[in-house]
């Protein structure tokens, strides 16, 4: 549910600030009448899109488990966005406007980067002599933290590792995709380092 809700998320988003570039895109070029007409037509979609996004990015933030530095940035960015957005677009200041489309381009960029480091970014194993000692090298790095040096930690409600009832499929998927607070790591193992890291949980038991 939890990346659903965040592509959902990633899409309004998405929608949100496309629709303030055709604005600020109007604005710069003088199409007052344009800019009216546009701003009408979408005032609805407009309330549901920005609603929608604010509404799932709380949900999304109360359910993670680690807000970095740059959540708040991006945070700040969004609400200071949209007073100027609102006295920008209504007082057809163009400064304004700019710099509030420049704070939501920001945001987006935070979110992107901040999306790519979330897991820990990529980590190079290539050193390691064989699987299990990559496996080891990951599961240092990415997995520890909740599970603990011997897997029995339950950081974040993380399940007893050596007590695992699942499949190596099974665990590739969730390790892929996640499950509940643990992210998944598919943007940052290898298939190689996945099957590697579940070697080396095999091994704790
Ligand atoms: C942010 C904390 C966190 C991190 C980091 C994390 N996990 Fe988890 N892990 C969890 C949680 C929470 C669960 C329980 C998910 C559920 O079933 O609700 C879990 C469950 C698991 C399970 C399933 C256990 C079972 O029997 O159901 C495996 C296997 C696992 N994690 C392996 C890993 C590996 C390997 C890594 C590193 C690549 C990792 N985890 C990183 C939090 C984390």
């Amino acid at each position: 549910m939890q990346t659903g809700l965040l592509h959902t998320h990633t899409l309004l988003v998405t929608l949100f600030f496309i629709h303030y570039v055709v604005k600020l895109v109007l604005l710069l070029t003088n199409s007052t009448e344009k800019l009216a007409a546009y701003s009408k037509k979408t005032k609805i979609a407009e309330m549901v899109i920005s609603v929608g996004f604010l509404v799932t990015g709380v949900v999304l933030a109360l359910n993670a488990t680690i807000l970095g530095n740059l959540f708040v940035v991006k945070l700040v960015m969004v609400f200071a966005s949209i007073p100027l957005a609102v006295i920008g677009f209504k007082k057809s200041n163009k400064a304004l406007a700019l710099v509030s489309v420049l704070l939501i381009a920001g945001a987006y960029g935070i979110a992107e980067v901040n999306k790519k480091q979330k897991a820990g970014g990529k980590i190079e194993t290539e050193q390691a002599a064989s699987s299990i000692e990559a496996g080891k090298l990951v599961y240092m790095e990415k997995c520890q933290v909740c599970h603990g040096s011997d897997g029995k930690l339950g950081g974040s409600g993380a399940k007893d590792l050596t007590a695992t009832q699942l499949t190596d499929q099974q665990m590739v998927e969730l390790i892929n995709n996640g499950k509940n607070s643990m992210p998944g790591f598919k943007e940052v193992l290898s298939d190689e380092q996945v099957n590697g890291v579940i070697e080396y949980v095999r091994a704790l038991k």
